[in-house]
């Protein structure tokens, strides 16, 4: 069958139709490792504030392979696969550290920062017997490099040496939104993880869809945080893959809001809060942006929510499971009310979070009903089937399909040509 892939069929090439067994087949998670989070893509793994001295570490991931960057000597960040070169033991098992060399546990053979093999013990074994072979050169067995590049705090890798350069990857308003959210050093204030019963892909959904954020999550739709009456959009990169979306506070009235979700739950004004404290937002930036979230293809999402920061990194585990972790920051020139504020309004993010926990079951709802069942697809067609493009309303699912698009290129996914409206 012409369009058959994995036993799929990709409905049409305006991308708003996804099968459903996207969600659940193994095969599929396998080659998304090999083709998307091992090809020609950047993820962020770490932040240089986490990392400021030489032999500083943090662990991170790449889709599922467990990595590691690290400040070497030469003040430069490197970064590699955490797996040792012997038999492929996990080398590094703390989330953060700081070390003059890496030893494996199992056999302790030794790496520099650099991910030099410079020691094996018994390496000549003992009395003329045992050791390695004769011709065996450390030089040749050091760790699995990657390739990474920094902009501003933010340490990117990736696993292809072809990939294009990190600014040209994120794109002019990628390099934008970075430079607005690290125009001044940062301070980590904390981790936060959790793990999400659903497909990554779904959680991408989540993200791109800014259309929900107005629906499913009633507290910043009623206090003002965020609404679908107030002025927003999203900015999609050249190949559709990435996306920016934002709102700004106070472009509507309570009376906009009032009407425009008449009979829609989601705003409720029967409701005050005693202490206002979380969504008190005090704008920082120079403009009145309250919300603005790029999720860079595939898996790496950089947050502003009202005044707090942070990263969001999807890691996959399997088709019906991945981690979301959170790493987050304020300035490093925060007085103490600033950084009161950023804590407070973190209890809107992360596993618990006000807002954040809706977004953790609304993919775990998808899964509960299509994980079984890969028949059938979805539909994404708010904001029109037709050209993936720039939106000036949040009312739309267009950079969901944008998502789709290089998803398929990547995968090399046989697309059926009867599109709605092709792009
Ligand atoms: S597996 Fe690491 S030293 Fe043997
Ligand atoms: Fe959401």
């Amino acid at each position: 069958m012409q369009n058959s892939w994995h036993g799929l069929t990709w409905p049409s090439n305006d991308y708003s139709r996804v099968p459903y067994g996207v969600f659940s087949n193994p095969e599929i998670f396998a080659e998304e490792q090999e083709r998307i989070f091992r090809g020609p893509v950047w993820t962020n793994i770490a932040l240089e504030a986490e990392i400021p001295q030489a032999g500083d570490y943090r662990t991170s991931y790449v889709g599922d392979t467990a990595v590691v960057a690290v400040r070497g000597d030469d003040g430069e960040v490197h970064a590699f696969v955490n797996r040792c070169a012997h038999r492929g033991t996990l080398l590094v098992r703390d989330q953060l550290g700081n070390t003059k060399d890496f030893t494996c546990i199992y056999h302790h053979w030794c790496y520099d920062l650099k991910g030099n093999l410079i020691g094996v013990p018994f390496l000549r074994g003992l009395k003329g017997k045992g050791g390695m072979p004769e011709d065996f050169k450390m030089a040749e067995h050091g760790l699995r490099m990657l390739r990474v590049e920094c902009y501003r705090s933010a340490v990117f890798v990736t696993f292809d040496e072809n990939a294009e350069d990190i600014q040209s990857y994120l794109g002019p308003d990628g390099v934008e939104f970075l430079d607005r959210m690290f125009h001044k050093p940062i301070k980590i204030l904390g981790y936060m993880r959790q793990r999400i019963p659903s497909n990554w892909k779904l959680y991408l959904e989540n993200l791109k869809d800014a259309n929900h954020a107005g629906l499913l999550h009633q507290m910043p739709v009623t206090f003002g945080l965020w609404r679908n009456t107030q002025t927003g959009g999203s900015k999609l990169d050249r190949l559709k893959r990435h996306e920016i979306h934002y709102g700004y506070i106070d472009t509507d009235t309570e009376e906009d809001a009032i009407s425009g979700y008449e009979g829609v739950q989601s705003f409720n004004d029967q409701l005050t809060l005693n202490d206002a404290c979380i969504v008190d937002y005090v704008p920082e930036w120079g403009d009145n942006i309250s919300s603005q979230f790029l999720s860079m293809f595939p898996g790496t999402v950089f947050q502003q929510f009202a005044n707090t920061i942070a990263t969001r990194q999807v890691r996959p585990r399997k088709t019906n499971e991945f981690e979301l972790f959170w790493t987050v920051f304020g300035y490093a020139d925060d007085d103490e009310q600033a950084l009161r504020r950023r804590i407070m309004q973190n209890n809107l993010a992360g596993p618990a979070g006000i807002v954040s926990m809706e977004d953790g079951e609304a993919p775990h709802l998808v899964q509960r009903a299509v994980g079984h069942n890969p028949e059938g697809h979805s539909l994404i067609a708010y904001g029109g089937t037709g050209p993936i493009e720039d939106q000036t309303t949040v009312i739309t699912e267009v950079a969901v399909r944008g998502f789709w698009k290089y998803y398929c290129e990547l995968m090399d996914v046989p697309v059926a040509r009867q599109a709605q409206a092709a792009e």
